[in-house]
Parts: C-alpha cells; structure tokens; sequence
C-alpha cells in the first residue's frame, strides 16, 4: 500500500479499504463451510459504504441488517433479498412493515412483545412474516464486556424456554413461519469453546423443536470471529466451521454466519498526518488531524490498533508519546505512551485494522466533516465516499433561515 501517495492525492484524514483482502476474507470463510449449504451474511453494521456491500454481493454475500436502513444499503448494493436478515432488539412498526414490504429472508426477534406485534403487523398486511428467533445460550464468550451479548445479563435474545414457547406460538400463527434460529454471543471472539457450546445448546433446541414438527431451516450462528490488532491468537475460520458443524449432525439445515469484523477489519487503514508537537510537563503529545470523532474505539473501548508513524526526521530521536486529535476532550487519543519517532507537520500516521468499526461509528462532533473513504483494488485507486463538507453539516439545518 502506498499510503503516501494516497494522502498526497486525498489528503487526510483518509481511510483507505484494501478490497483485494476483503475477498480474500470472505472466500476463506465461504470455503470453510463448503460441506453444508451456507450463508455468509455480511454484518453490514462494520462497515456500511455501498461500495463494500456491493463487492460482497458482487461474491454471492447475503446481510446482516440491523435497521431498516441498513437493510435499505444491502438492496441498493445489490444484495439478493432471499440473502437479508433484519435483527435487533427494538425495531419500530414502520420498520418491521417496510421490511415485510421488501419481502427478505427473515425478521429475527428479539422478544416475546416483539413476535406478537410481528404477528398483528403481518395480519394487517396479510402477509407471513418468516422469522428467526435470538436465543441468548448464557455463555460467556471470553470478550469485552461491551462487546459480550450472549450472557443472561446482556439485552440480547431470550433464554432456551421462552424461545420454545415462541416458536410454538409463532407455529400456530397464520401469519408467521418460523424458519430459523439464531445466537450470537460475542464480537472479537478469540476462543473457540464458547462458540461450540452456544452451537450445541442451539442444535439441541433444534433437535427438540423438530419433534414437534417445527422444522428449523435457517442456522445462524451470528458473527464475532475475531481478528488481530496485536497479537492475538485467533480462530481459524475451517477450526471454527468445523466445530459448528460437529454440533448439527442429523439437521438438514443451511447455515448462516454474520462475520463484519472478520471480512473487513484488517482490510482497513485510517490515515492522519501530524499537526505539531508538544510537552506539557514531561509528556510528550503528538497532535494529528484525525480524531475520536473519526475513530472512536481507542476512546471507546481503550482498543489497540497498531500506529506506524512515517517520520521525514533523519535518524529521528525515539522518546515516549500519545497521539492525540483536536477535540476538545481528554478521551481523544489513538495511542498512549508509545514510542513514537521525532517527526515533522505533515509526516503522515498509519492507523491499522481500522476497515470495521472505523467509518461507521464515526460522527461530526465538533463540526469535523468526515473523512474521505478510497478503495484499492487490483493495483487501482477510486474514492467511494467523498469527503464531507461544512455545507453537508448544516444542510438538516434550515431553521435559522426564517
Ligand atoms: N451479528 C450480530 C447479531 C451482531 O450483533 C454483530 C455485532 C455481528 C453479527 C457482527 O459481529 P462481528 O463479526 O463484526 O464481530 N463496535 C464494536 C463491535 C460491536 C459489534 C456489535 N455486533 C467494536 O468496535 O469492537
């Protein structure tokens, strides 16, 4: 990658998608699961520019849709509906409708109330609402607690028992077909335990759903397949197929898996060039152009990623520092206390794996337009989101005209 060049010809903050890998990424997992029917439903939440949705459906990928706009991008990038599932935990009537209205794969509920006001919705439409239901295993999968949903104490899915009852309300409805399964109990998972056991719980329900003639076509095994920032151990997509499927024996099912992290979070690299330098007291603060607002999850989660300072100081001094932004707030800092080269304004900083959570979690706080997002693919260069103006700011805005 030469990120030099991409900053001098997009200036910064930029972030920079190597579209090459995604694919790379998606096809490793696909493959993996090659000896079942299956499903990689893209978790379109990671990193929702149409330009990344459109390369994975343009790979076969289904979505994995959160809100009703999310699953607005996957149709207008192309994603074939029969591939697209909407979760959450609270949808709105509006989106519940316009998501029968748009015919997809299934609504995965998060609820008894919510099933219920499915049900009365699709019976207003006449419509069959096919559904999935969250199953939350009770397992703790090893993970930042903000980042942990399948423990009881989480907000996600319901537990073995009411899933049963629902399934077997949603089974005598005429306007519900229950045709899948889902679990989730994790993102940046690096241990593969977890996940087996929340399989197994979920195959059995599936198992025992099955003798009373509810017949589970859809296994979703959500996403959460970790990646490394820094030196993580992490699980091989072929291990992690292989232990799903050790706990389906005797189903005929078609799985699903949601992966966002996993297909792009290492395909993505945030770019910030530095603005000065300074010590207060004895530390030392290298002040850059990028910020929390453009990538939250140092200041979010305390999140390593890895930052590779390009220095044009000859034989540059090592010392200590934090790399910091502009906004007003302590908590905005890509990195503390690293060694950091002397630099220049204008040397540019790297800031990796930042293709997931990166954009997306990104706001305008402080009025900071948002960055320019490129994609890089077969040695080519394109801009697949421009960078935002102060015009864009303000234009929800009108009010001050009158
Ligand atoms: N499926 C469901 C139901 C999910 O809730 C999520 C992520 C995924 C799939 C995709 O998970 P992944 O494969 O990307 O781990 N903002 C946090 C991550 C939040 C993940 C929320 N749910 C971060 O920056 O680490």
């Amino acid at each position: 990658m030469n990120f030099l060049e991409f900053a001098k010809k997009y200036d910064t903050p930029l972030y920079v998608y190597d579209f090459n890998h995604f694919e790379k990424q998606y096809n490793e997992l696909k493959q993996a699961f090659k000896a079942r029917k299956s499903i990689i439903a893209y978790a379109i939440k990671a990193n929702s520019n149409l330009s990344v949705i459109k390369k994975f459906a343009s790979l076969g990928s289904g979505a994995d849709c959160v809100s009703i706009g999310e699953v607005k991008r996957a149709l207008l990038a192309g994603v074939d509906k029969y591939k697209i599932i909407f979760s959450g935990v609270g949808k709105r009537d509006d989106e519940i409708k316009e998501a029968l209205d748009k015919d997809i794969l299934m609504l995965n509920v998060e609820s008894e109330a919510e099933l219920k006001r499915i049900d009365e919705i699709a019976k207003s439409m006449n419509k069959e609402a096919r559904i999935s239901i969250r199953v939350n295993p009770d397992i703790d999968p090893k993970t930042h607690p903000y980042i942990s949903t399948g423990l009881s104490e989480n907000k996600f899915g319901v537990d073995i028992e009411s899933a049963k009852k629902m399934y077997i309300y949603a089974k005598k409805s005429k306007n519900l077909n229950p045709i899948g399964i889902h679990f989730h109990i994790g993102s940046q998972l690096t241990e593969l335990n977890p996940i087996k056991e929340a399989s197994e719980i979920v195959a059995n329900l599936v198992r025992s759903l099955k003798a009373i003639n509810i017949d589970i076509k859809f296994f979703d095994i959500g996403g959460g397949l970790g990646i490394k920032y820094k030196d993580e151990d992490t699980i091989k997509p072929y291990d992690y197929a292989q232990a799903i499927l050790s706990t389906l024996s005797g189903l005929d099912v078609t799985i699903i898996c949601e992966p966002g992290r996993f297909l792009v979070g290492n395909g993505g690299w945030f770019l910030t060039k530095v603005l000065y330098e300074k010590i207060n007291g004895d530390k030392r603060f290298v002040i850059v152009d990028g910020a929390m607002n453009d990538l939250i999850r140092p200041s979010l989660y305390n999140a390593y990623h890895k930052v590779e300072v390009i220095s044009s100081v000859k034989n540059p001094q090592i010392s200590k520092a934090n790399i910091v932004g502009p906004v007003c707030e302590s908590g905005d800092f890509f990195a503390k206390d690293i060694e950091v080269p002397q630099t220049n304004p204008g040397d540019l900083i790297v800031i990796h794996s930042a293709g997931a959570y990166g954009f997306t979690m990104s706001s305008n706080y402080n009025t900071r337009p948002r960055p320019c997002e490129i994609a890089i693919e077969d040695g080519k260069d394109r801009v697949i989101r421009r960078r935002e103006t102060f015009e864009d700011l303000i234009a929800c805005e009108i009010d001050y005209l009158i």
